[in-house]
């Protein structure tokens, strides 16, 4: 008996490893994986390039602050520039910010990538701090903080690496911090910001076209040829252009939807098999993205899907959306006025027993949430009510929703603080 069981499952693994599949090489699709050629972002590397130069002649550059909403190629985009480090006579240290989230792990991490010793732990911030501005000496460094606005004590930490100038002999640290949190230069204090924004870069969304472009250049090295269908790229391409013009979810689109046709044992990936990836990417993402965000922004989303599945006045304004608060046939979902939207997050911060935040507060969330590619935003021209915004979800409001409650109500939320109280 063990062993016709044993056989009968021994078969089944052969069977599953034999299948034939489409993908040739799985791994180029991941979010992960940074292509050897970054289409559409010439201009940016070119800018990027342009403002560390003086490096190859020995002298310090200023420091970049790079922003755009996620998925725009900001990180990597500043990646493939640390391949120029020979040219630019300069030395790279890459830090996610989200790992290293406070000054001592942030300095940490950079002195552990140029000096092997400071890998063991125990060593303390002053120790780690001199060791690095005896190292840079006669060299220039160049720091990426990527995602800075994660870093507890970021007002400590650049007041320590613009110090550090002052210090190291015949050499430099520049930073290039990015961010797709529009509100986070706000919260810095004005050393910081003067410091950190000597020059200032935006990386657009990309559009439908160049999200087909990046597609397509993917799938020739992750399928098998002609496995991709051109209207199945172009039906992704739109899809992400059309919520937030975000590579890293075309690409996942593109990953589901070839696990879809694979599953099913197709030789092709048609607009069906993308249909059906993006209602399991959507929850991903939305996943994803709710669980690290501040409270407040969550109570806020929370609002505005139930604006969203509920009805509202303002709710045609969706174009297309028959009746109060009903989505579109196509999945995209109706405007809100401002006024009506902040009301609501009001009524759900007292519905959870949480004490809401001013309305200068609530337009920071809201910029933050569109960075975040959760909402988009439209100003309307001057009507009876005068200028006002309208804002609407990107994605599903009748999805999210659980998926908000559920954050809320078992405390995910309150792990991660906004510093805006
Ligand atoms: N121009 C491009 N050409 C090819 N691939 C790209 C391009 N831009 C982005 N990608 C791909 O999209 C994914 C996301 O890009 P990236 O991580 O650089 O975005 P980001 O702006 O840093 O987003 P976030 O703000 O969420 O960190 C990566 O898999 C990357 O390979
Ligand atoms: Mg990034």
């Amino acid at each position: 008996m063990g062993i016709v069981y044993f056989l009968g499952v021994w078969m089944r693994v052969e069977e599953i490893l034999s299948r034939p599949s489409i993908f040739r090489d799985r791994n180029v699709l991941s979010p992960h994986f940074i292509p050897d050629t970054l289409l559409h972002r010439d201009r940016e590397i070119e800018s990027i390039v342009r403002i560390l130069a003086p490096s190859s002649k020995r002298m310090k550059p200023k420091s970049i602050f790079i922003y755009g909403k996620t998925g725009t190629g900001k990180t990597s985009t500043v990646k493939h520039i640390m391949k120029f480090s020979d040219q630019l006579c300069a030395i790279f240290a890459y830090v996610n910010c989200r790992i290293y989230n406070s000054k001592y792990k942030v300095l940490q991490k950079v002195g552990k990538t140029f000096i092997g010793e400071l890998d063991k732990t125990g060593f303390g911030l002053s120790h780690i701090y001199e060791r690095l501005v005896a190292f840079a000496a006669g060299k220039q460094i160049i720091i990426i903080l990527d995602e800075i606005d994660m870093v507890k004590d970021v007002d400590d930490l650049l007041y320590m690496l613009g110090r550090s100038n002052d210090e190291i002999i015949d050499g430099g640290i520049t930073i290039i911090g990015i961010s797709n949190s529009l509100s986070f230069k706000e919260r810095l204090d004005a050393r910081s910001k003067s410091s950190l924004y000597e020059d200032e870069m935006v990386f657009a969304p990309y559009s439908a076209s160049q999200i087909h472009d990046i597609l397509k250049e993917r799938s020739k090295i992750g399928f098998e040829p002609d496995v991709v269908q051109e209207s199945a790229l172009n039906l992704i391409a739109a899809i992400s252009a059309q919520t937030s013009g975000d590579a890293r979810y075309a690409l996942r689109l593109l990953i589901r939807a070839g696990e879809v046709a694979d599953s099913k044992r197709l030789k092709t990936v048609t607009d069906r098999e993308v249909e059906t990836a993006r209602m399991n990417v959507e929850d991903d993402v939305i996943i994803e993205a709710v669980s690290t965000l501040p409270e407040h922004q969550q109570i806020l989303l929370l609002g505005l899907a139930t604006l969203t599945t509920g009805g509202s006045s303002y709710a045609k304004l969706g174009g297309g959306g028959e009746g109060a608060g009903a989505a579109n046939v196509d999945g995209i979902e109706p405007f809100f006025m401002s006024g009506e939207l902040y009301e609501q997050y009001a009524k759900t911060c007292n519905a959870l027993g949480r004490q809401k935040r001013s309305a200068r507060w609530y337009r920071e969330y809201l910029t933050d949430l569109e960075m975040l590619g959760l909402i988009s935003m439209v100003e309307t021209s001057t009507g009876i009510r005068g200028r006002s915004r309208l804002i609407k979800l990107c994605y599903d409001a009748k999805r999210l929703k659980p998926i908000l409650e559920k954050s809320l109500s078992c405390g995910i939320a309150g792990g991660h603080s906004d510093g805006k109280s």
